[in-house]
């Protein structure tokens, strides 16, 4: 036989061996990848997970059981049917086509503190099993903070997820300012961050709110609402990147102030409904303690860009409802502050800009900042306990960078202590 048969023919016997179509050109096969969890709306009860598949995987199911010390059957989980969805993403810069079925469960019914395990496929083709758990009704938790990851994310934003990861494995969930990619749409850059977040993303919830670089041509990436699963209770037009979460005693809140072209005119409807929405969110919330979280700064880092608009349209309304945090990116610096343009309003929002990829740049000399950093990159611990918050920025290199606690007396005021 001559040589180039030789090969063919070995390739072929492999592929038997294999005994599965194997994937060509990075197109996903029949083994689910990129496995996520992302919160409910009702967190100590329920959790979404979302995965992918080659679009020969037609239907997907997540099997659930409660976490035991024995080894573990299959056949006594509860088994979740997905919704599947396919899709058409482009890869790379010849934007190369890659067809998926992307499959999203929302596991239901969890009683909460509960260790469960789950695994995501189909047939002979399944995930690992994964161990997480939920939170209970009350008693505290903490969650991470990352401001934009954006580029040279599997090289460079990998140590930063893992860092805090291991600063804080018992974390309910980790919160994204924005930017989580940095060319919407881009499939190859999706793949970086999954690789980056290799186990830590199917086993601890992941919360984003959208930046301009996961919008292009005024349309959010595919990727945002089909590879992950964000809740729904947010205006029209806007569900999956403008919504709330109750988690304990804190309400979260994710406004897009990447959509409308960065909510750029202030009649138009991206603004007016986020702004009639967060309104009717606030007034109706009992919870303790309220974070928003949004992409654009209230207040800049840096000293060429000022985010007016938003502050003129939506500061009132965290000042009204006495809004304790606001976690937010896109300056590529850190900056943090309590501050009001409101003359008549004692400043007590606490509000954060911050970067955790290696895109970065100077802090301004813009004096709203009560700490600044140049040219670094963070993460954040947020720990809830009663009637304490306490945060906590580190750098990359797990180094404390700046710390402060915010704590209620029950009657109507906080304390914001350095
Ligand atoms: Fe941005």
């Amino acid at each position: 036989m001559r040589m180039k048969t030789v090969l063919s023919v070995s390739l072929l016997a492999i592929l038997l061996v294999l005994g599965r179509p194997v994937a060509i050109l990075g197109q996903p096969g029949l083994q689910p990848e990129r496995i996520v969890m992302n919160l409910t709306e009702n967190p100590s009860t329920s959790v979404a997970v979302t995965w992918r598949t080659g679009t020969a995987v037609q239907e997907g199911f997540c099997e659930l059981q409660p976490a035991s010390a024995t080894r573990i059957n299959a056949a006594d989980s509860r088994q979740f049917r997905a919704r599947t969805t396919p899709v058409r993403y482009f890869s790379g810069a010849e934007q190369l086509p890659v067809e998926v079925n992307q499959h999203a469960c929302i596991l239901t019914g969890l009683t909460p503190g509960g260790k469960y395990l789950y695994r995501v496929g189909n047939g002979e083709h399944w995930s690992e099993w994964f161990q997480f758990q939920l939170p209970a009704l009350d008693g505290g938790f903490s969650f991470i903070y990352f401001g934009d990851p954006q580029s040279d994310l599997r090289s460079q934003w990998s140590r930063v997820v893992r860092e805090a990861y291991r600063k804080s494995p018992d974390c309910g969930f980790m919160l994204y300012a924005g930017d989580i990619i940095n060319r919407a749409g881009r499939d190859d850059e999706y793949q970086q961050l999954f690789d980056a977040g290799g186990f830590i993303f199917p086993m601890v919830p992941q919360v984003m709110t959208p930046g301009n670089h996961d919008y292009r041509d005024g349309k959010i990436d595919p990727h945002w609402n089909l590879q992950f699963t964000f809740p729904q209770n947010g205006p029209a037009g806007l569900k999956g990147s403008c919504y709330f979460v109750d988690y304990q005693n804190l309400r979260l809140i994710s406004v897009d102030s990447a959509a409308g072209d960065e909510l750029e005119d202030e009649n138009g409807y991206e603004m007016t409904a986020q702004k009639n929405w967060l309104d009717s969110v606030l007034r109706t919330n009992t919870q303790e303690w309220v974070i928003v979280t949004t992409h654009l700064p209230f207040y800049s880092t840096k000293d060429s860009r000022d985010n007016a608009n938003l502050r003129r349209n939506f500061q009132p309304i965290l000042e009204k409802y006495k809004v304790d945090l606001v976690l937010t990116g896109h300056d590529h610096a850190y900056g943090r502050g309590s501050v009001s343009d409101n003359p008549a309003v004692k400043p007590s929002i606490v509000y954060v800009v911050s970067v955790s990829g290696p895109k970065i740049y100077e802090a301004g000399s813009k004096n709203w900042m009560q700490k600044k950093g140049s040219n670094i990159q963070l993460f954040q611990e947020i720990s809830i306990r009663g009637d304490v918050l306490k945060y906590n920025a580190y750098t990359v290199d797990g180094k404390l960078f700046d710390a402060f606690e915010i704590r209620n007396n029950q009657r109507g005021g906080k304390k914001f202590v350095d």
